[in-house]
């Protein structure tokens, strides 16, 4: 039978990864990238330039456009116009660049939490202030409290709203009307909202996102976008992004503002990256999805039959799983500390996404099984010790 190139070990120490870049006995599954090669219709685009030799300026061409608007038709049933779409160097570079050109110093910037946590440093490094409306969390699953989020977006402080559709770290994909409702209040109130859809292609294979600017026309009329190939084709380190904005008078601000915060030009792979990804390499995703998929059900089984005192909260996007370690520690990061220090499993400590964070961990399952199966193993070993003499 034909080895799974998912199932292919690679080694990435020494090759100066912010992942891997640790000691020996240690094994990463924290930060949101993946231990899998991208596509071989990508590596194929960027040997191609690389063979060239002359890394000089880069523009951006038609097929870009077309290739980002194609993958959202066919893939997402929404179109998006070419004259909405403005190169970015990243979601984080975007993000803090929309957040200083659409808001001001002192004003309220309202997150779903826990959620990404860099959302914060681009709020509060821009001297605004993270508003949080923490998500309730019950019976393992998470939902919206509206009226706690009318109240965060009447306040007159409040001028922008920061959504991740899926939600990184709980992988929820936001159902149509919880979106119509987040985007008739933010409209009612005058709350500009940032969508972040870096996530939106990774989800189980019966189920896919809703683009925020697709639900209503007030959705689409007062949002502000953020899309990338970097989570569903591993290319973070690439630095591309795209960022798209159907209402004129709003996307002049940020493309005025991405061009003189200097995030608005492609280096010279970037374009030829996002064109292999998105017109080459759809079979290589499909396959993606699947190993992605399997890899949650083996989480889910190995918790289950060890009868280990953790509880995996129910996803259906994005390649990182929340863990509920209530009943394992009252403290949480302690126990995430513990278990890096005594097994080697670093995963992400889930205090950083703030709201009921401090009872999670975060771990990123976009690995070879065979690590995977490992990772499970120290997890039980750590929970085991833990209770012992944590
Ligand atoms: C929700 C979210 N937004 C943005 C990013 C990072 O985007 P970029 O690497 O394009 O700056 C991440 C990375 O994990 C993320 O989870």
């Amino acid at each position: 039978m034909k080895q799974n190139e998912f199932d292919k070990k690679v080694n990435r120490r020494n090759t100066n990864s912010l992942k891997w870049d640790i000691k020996d006995n240690e094994i990463p599954m924290w930060v949101a990238d993946m231990d899998f090669k991208t596509a071989p219709a990508i590596i194929k685009a960027i040997e191609k330039r690389a063979r060239h030799g002359i890394y000089g300026y880069t523009i951006i061409p038609d097929i870009w456009y077309e290739s980002i608007i194609n993958w959202w038709k066919n893939e997402h049933q929404f179109e998006i116009k070419k004259e909405w779409l403005q190169f970015s160097t990243g979601v984080v570079p975007a993000i803090s660049s929309i957040v200083k050109r659409i808001t001001n110093v002192g004003d309220n910037i309202v997150t779903l939490t826990p959620v990404y946590d860099i959302f914060f440093h681009s709020i509060e490094n821009a001297n605004r202030k993270t508003l949080e409306s923490p998500l309730v969390y019950e019976n393992g699953a998470y939902h919206i409290d509206f009226e706690d989020l009318e109240n965060k977006l009447k306040d007159k402080k409040t001028t922008m709203m920061i959504f991740c559709n899926p939600h990184n770290p709980i992988g929820k994909i936001w159902t149509k009307e919880e979106i119509e409702k987040v985007g008739h209040l933010c409209n009612k109130y005058n709350v500009v909202v940032l969508s972040d859809e870096i996530h939106c292609d990774i989800t189980d294979m019966d189920c896919s996102y809703v683009p925020f600017a697709s639900v209503s026309d007030e959705c689409l009329n007062n949002s502000i976008v953020c899309i990338s190939a970097s989570k569903a084709f591993n290319l973070a380190g690439i630095q591309s992004a795209a960022v798209y904005c159907a209402n004129e008078k709003l996307r002049k601000i940020i493309v005025k503002g991405l061009n003189s915060d200097e995030v608005a030009e492609p280096n010279c792979f970037a374009i030829d990256t996002i064109v292999a990804a998105f017109n080459d390499s759809k079979d290589w995703f499909m396959n993606l999805k699947q190993y992605i998929y399997e890899n949650k059900q083996i989480v889910k089984t190995y918790l289950k039959e060890n009868n280990l005192p953790i509880k995996l909260v129910e996803s259906k996007a994005t390649y990182l799983l929340w863990l509920d370690c209530s009943l394992v520690s009252k403290n949480v990061s302690k126990f995430a500390s513990f278990l890096r220090e005594k097994t080697g499993l670093y995963l992400s400590d889930g205090k950083v996404y703030r709201g009921n964070g401090t009872n999670f961990v975060r771990m990123n399952i976009a690995c070879n099984k065979t690590q995977l199966n490992k990772a499970l193993r120290m997890l039980k070993q750590g929970v085991l010790l833990y209770k012992k003499i944590g």
